[in-house]
């Protein structure tokens, strides 16, 4: 097949690991004699210093000519003045909210070579395999804000059909798994959580009666993805509960770095990206764990072109390599010697051919 992908390296470790990713892909279509064409554009703080702008024009209509968007990562210390007028991450929310992919998938898949990376014991890690889904185009996000000298707001609102078209996509997907939806919101204090569960009840029951449906608030889920991670397999919430119980749950996969996501809508125009951030910290240096992108990459493969196979032959290239102890520095024991970004890279390319 043919398909044009924009690219948006972004800010931080978001170039290494886009490279990683487009490395990957460019391999895939060799072997399997597909063509993917590349658009790389400009988004978040690399938008801001060379256009004025975060999302700007000719990245928002390369995204809408394009077959998907893979994304590195946006942000960073010199954009994050708290008094900034414009800052990177309007560009990522920007970029969701004009693709409209309303359903960010996080898949939570533990690696039994990977159970020693992980700061939870290992016995709690037996069998974890969860999947979260999170509402990504609506709610305090995406809320009006105002700001005073002494006060500030920010609003969140979820309407019927935002509630309704995520629970679908949850429960689709519990529907091909093991049949349990975990819905999770903080309805014993928020007016949009008792409105996302009545919506949620009924919806279930009207169009997913054989699914067991469970609501949890937000806290205890936190206290239970640590504490019973196993207990659960598709999790549905909102958007901000969703982005912080996802990085909690990275933890459990060993690195944040080996979670990789894939924002859904209506069209089979997707956004693939890690959950990490831009580190900061670790860029530039060449030694960003590239599996959360490359595992992107190939969800990207499977939900916007299709490719099931080549999904697939991705996925346990990458378990292969772990398995084989190549490790970068963030999933690295005390007697692995870690290896860069681009080792890891052409490890999980060289296992591909
Ligand atoms: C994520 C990130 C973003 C979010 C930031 C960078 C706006 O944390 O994708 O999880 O909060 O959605
Ligand atoms: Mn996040």
């Amino acid at each position: 097949m043919e398909a044009l992908i924009t690219v948006l390296p972004g800010d931080g470790i978001g170039p290494e690991v886009c490279k990683a990713g487009t490395d990957v892909l460019c391999a895939i279509a060799a072997k399997h004699g597909h063509r993917f064409e590349f658009s790389e554009q400009l988004i978040g703080g690399a938008g801001i210093d060379e256009a004025q702008d975060p999302f700007p024009a000719n990245t928002r209509s390369s995204c809408a000519e394009s077959d998907a968007v893979l994304l590195g990562a946006v942000g960073g210390p010199q954009w994050s003045d708290p008094n900034a007028p414009i800052r990177p991450e309007q560009g990522l929310l920007a970029l969701r909210a004009a693709l409209e992919v309303f359903a960010n998938i996080r898949p939570v898949q533990i690696l039994d070579e990977l159970a020693d990376a992980s700061p939870i014991k290992a016995d709690r890690l037996d069998g974890v395999d969860i999947i979260v889904v999170r509402e990504l185009t609506g709610g305090i996000y995406f809320g009006e804000k105002t700001r005073t000298e002494d006060s500030a707001s920010d609003l969140c609102v979820y309407h019927r059909h935002e509630v309704e078209r995520i629970l679908r996509v949850a429960a689709n997907l519990a529907n091909d798994r093991r049949g349990q939806l975990c819905s999770v919101d903080k309805a014993n204090v928020l007016e949009t959580s008792r409105f996302w569960r009545d919506v949620t009840v009924t919806t279930m029951a009207a169009e997913f009666p054989d699914i067991k449906l469970e609501h949890m608030l937000v806290d205890a889920a936190a206290m239970h993805l640590i504490n019973r991670p196993a207990h659960f397999d598709v999790i549905v919430t909102e958007n901000m509960f969703g982005d912080i119980l996802t990085d909690e749950a990275s933890m459990l996969a060993g690195s944040m770095g080996m979670l990789p996501s894939a924002s859904l809508g209506e069209s089979t125009c997707g956004l693939y990206e890690p959950i990490h951030g831009s580190a900061p910290d670790i860029a530039g240096k060449g030694i960003a764990n590239p599996c959360g992108m490359i595992g992107s990459a190939a969800l990207m493969l499977r939900h916007s072109f299709g490719l099931d196979v080549e999904a697939t032959e991705i996925e346990s290239a990458i378990r292969k390599v772990i398995s084989a102890g190549i490790r970068t520095a963030d999933i690295a024991g005390a007697d692995d010697s870690p290896v860069s970004t681009t080792e890891m890279a052409d490890a999980i390319i060289q296992q591909l051919r």
